[in-house]
């Protein structure tokens, strides 16, 4: 069976593309098959992964390439299979574009407009063991289509001041998903990022964390590591860029722990 999981959190910077990029890469190199969905229009998984961009065009962005994106499904003028790129072994990718930024006012009259992915992932998902979707930082049309499309949630948090601001907001949005469009979807866990192992604050807040959502908290904790924020401008993942950096050990040890079926 596919897992689809959409990574959420509408609080900006928590690690959301980096924790898509990476688990996706892991689980790739553990043999599973995976598509990793762009639903931002900023796009920063598709630069991350390097698709979309030609050698060279770092500088100039990816705004003005045109290639078939998430835009065009949500637009229903493409199917996925017309806009997967195959990335590198077992990993495929669906871009996303700036164009996407339109999408939500674009398809306000569209009568079941929050179930576009969702219908549009049918015909492909059988291809994959896991479709893994970046969520945009906001708990519009788009977060509400992979919430919609997805079975399972994983939350990533910032261990910082006020990491758990708005999550009372996202678990609500996630339990009316789940009453309106979506009976299966639950949280499959809330994974604890950008943890910086020497400053005090990170623990205590990483404990109260874990005191508020208990055995919902995956127990690998992404820390902070300069070889994933370093990647993405290579158009790498963290197993291309530097394998045996600490950032590529969380992000496998993520994948085992999900594997394991614990979750
Ligand atoms: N564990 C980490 N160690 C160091 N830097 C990290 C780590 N995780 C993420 N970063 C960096 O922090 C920034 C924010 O991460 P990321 O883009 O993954 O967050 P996001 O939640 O997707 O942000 P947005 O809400 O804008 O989509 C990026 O520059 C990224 O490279
Ligand atoms: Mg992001």
């Amino acid at each position: 069976m596919t897992k689809i999981i959409a990574i959420i959190n509408q609080k900006g910077g928590v690690g959301k593309t980096t924790t898509t990029v990476n688990l996706g890469a892991a689980l790739a190199e553990k043999g599973k098959k995976v598509l990793l969905f762009d639903m931002d229009a900023q796009s920063n998984m598709t630069t991350h992964l390097g698709v979309g961009v030609q050698e060279g065009d770092f500088q100039e962005g990816i705004e003005d390439v045109e290639y078939p994106s998430s835009y065009d499904i949500l637009k229903g003028s493409k199917t996925v299979a017309e806009c997967v790129v195959h990335r590198s072994k077992n990993l495929d990718v669906v871009p996303s574009s700036l164009s996407l930024s339109a999408a939500d006012l674009e398809l306000g009259g569209v009568v079941g407009r929050e179930l576009i992915l969702k219908r549009a992932l049918t015909n492909i998902q059988d291809n994959y063991d896991y479709i893994i979707i970046d969520c945009p930082p906001a708990l519009g049309l788009l977060s509400l289509n992979a919430l919609a499309a997805a079975d399972s949630v994983i939350i990533p948090v910032q261990s910082e001041y006020l990491a758990l601001h708005g999550v009372r907001q996202l678990l609500d949005t996630i339990e009316q998903v789940k009453s309106v469009f979506n009976p299966v979807l639950r949280v499959m866990g809330v994974l604890i990022c950008l943890h910086d192992i020497r400053k005090k604050l990170a623990r205590a807040v990483s404990d109260t964390i874990r005191t508020y959502f208990g055995d919902l908290v995956f127990e690998t904790v992404i820390k902070t590591n300069v070889a994933l924020a370093e990647a993405p401008s290579d158009g790498k993942t963290i197993f291309e860029y530097a394998p045996r950096e600490r950032g590529a050990d969380d992000y496998r040890e993520l994948a085992n722990e999900i594997e394991s079926g614990k979750f």
